[in-house]
């Protein structure tokens, strides 16, 4: 398996893994092209020695926020294709991302997944060191 940063031509394969999370997620070329354009946001694949894309993980740097003395990275999505889950490809996702932010100065990592429905992604991230400390509310506006 290899990790590398997505490209604008991976767009079908990245809608299609959003599109697990959210049936209703859609993009254009143009529109993914501008969202690996934005400064400080980062999507990389995983895929297989033929170059089958197997999963996704994208994140966000806040070099400089004031609650913070450090820069802080916020794991937004990581999504493995259904085939191919439970044979640590989001863990190996994760890790890439571990360690290209301890490479930079960022000590810690910030993650969210559903609080319910979402046994998957909760045993996920504490099977991988994260202590759930915050409590994520939303209102629909
Ligand atoms: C959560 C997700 C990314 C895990 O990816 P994965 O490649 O299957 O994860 P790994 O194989 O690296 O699994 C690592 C650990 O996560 C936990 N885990 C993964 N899938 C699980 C499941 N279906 N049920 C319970 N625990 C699970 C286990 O602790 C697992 O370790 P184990 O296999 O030794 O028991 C994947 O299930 C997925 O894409 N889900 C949909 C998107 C999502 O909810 N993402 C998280 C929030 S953004």
């Amino acid at each position: 398996m290899a990790i590398r940063p997505a490209r604008v031509s991976d767009y079908r394969n990245a809608v299609a893994l959003y599109q697990l999370l959210n049936p209703k997620a859609k993009c254009s070329v143009g529109s993914f092209r501008s969202f690996l354009d934005r400064r400080n946001q980062y999507v990389f694949l995983a895929e297989d020695e033929t170059g089958q894309v197997l999963g996704l993980i994208e994140w966000v740097v806040w070099p400089e926020v004031p609650a913070f003395p450090y820069p802080v990275c916020f794991i937004q999505n990581v999504i493995v294709c259904p085939d191919h889950r439970r044979q640590g490809v989001g863990t190996a996702l994760l890790n890439h991302t571990s360690k290209w932010a301890q490479e930079r100065g960022i000590r810690i990592l910030h993650a969210q997944t559903d609080k319910e429905g979402n046994e998957a992604g909760q045993s996920f991230y504490s099977r991988n060191g994260f202590e759930a400390k915050s409590l994520g509310m939303y209102r629909m506006l």
